[in-house]
């Protein structure tokens, strides 16, 4: 579904991805861990096109996007659902124009069309009847979930989080964990989640994959994970802040 191949991409001296082999399958959910400024959310907004690399290749849906044009790049775009980091929704419109805003915007769907489309999506956030609410009313988690609604209103193939529990308290994180290993069920999505939460990537993930210094240093089911020799791999997991292995 998505073959990432040998990425480099930095900003002048700082070389942030450097060679970054990753293949993610169709329906599986991909977790990417890694440190704070490791580079997890440029390889996202690699596999989307919004960056291109210096070096490598980019595969999706078969087809090659690493020198894809951003006209023919968009159309790609349609079949990715994006809940990214800190996802604001626009607070001058309700919540039902919020999640139906690539409807409204980008197709010809009618409106009652797409407040059915809407209900569906909220419904399956587990948020009925709160679409004429201002993103004001809503609380952070709530918040959440229609992010994730708007995320999935044009039922996309791919769905990619970038740091979707970050900011949360536990009980909302684990809330939204759950959530979101309902949807995959439920649309059976490829999802591709980043997040620095090992809980998190514990209870969602099909695979993890561990960035280091440019590179997928380590690639596993979480069983794997949890059971690693590498060194730096065990430091990040385990949180240990000891130890000269991971440096800032
Ligand atoms: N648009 C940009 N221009 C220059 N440097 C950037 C840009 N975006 C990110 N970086 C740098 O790339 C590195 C990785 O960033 P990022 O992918 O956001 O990390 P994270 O793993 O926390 O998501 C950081 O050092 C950041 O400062
Ligand atoms: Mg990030």
């Amino acid at each position: 579904m998505v073959n990432i191949t040998d990425v480099w991409k930095g900003f002048g001296l700082n070389k942030v991805l450097k060679g970054v082999t990753l293949n993610i399958e169709k329906g599986e959910t991909m977790v990417i861990i890694g440190r704070s400024g490791c580079g997890k959310s440029i390889l996202l907004k690699h596999i989307i096109g919004l960056m291109k690399p210096e070096r490598g290749k980019i595969e999706v849906f078969d087809q090659d996007i690493t020198r894809m044009n951003e006209q023919s790049m968009q159309a790609i775009r349609k079949r990715f659902g994006m809940l990214f980091q800190g996802a604001a929704l626009f607070d001058s419109l309700n919540v039902a124009e919020n999640v139906g805003f690539f409807l409204f915007e980008h197709t010809n769907t009618k409106k009652s069309q797409i407040m059915k489309i809407v209900s569906e999506k909220l419904k399956l956030v587990g948020l009925s009847g709160v679409e004429y609410l201002m993103p004001s009313d809503l609380s952070g988690g709530m918040r959440k979930r229609v992010g994730l609604a708007r995320a999935i209103a044009a039922s996309p193939e791919i769905i990619l989080y970038d740091e979707p529990t970050t900011g949360l308290d536990p009980i909302l994180a684990a809330n939204i964990n759950k959530l979101i290993k309902e949807l995959q069920a439920k649309l059976s999505l490829t999802s591709i989640i980043v997040t620095h939460d090992m809980t998190s990537a514990y209870t969602i993930a099909d695979r993890i994959a561990m960035l280091y210094d440019g590179k997928i240093i380590e690639i596993g089911t979480p069983e794997k994970i949890k059971n690693t020799h590498h060194p730096v791999v065990q430091q990040f997991i385990t949180g240990s802040a000891e130890g000269p292995i991971i440096s800032d």
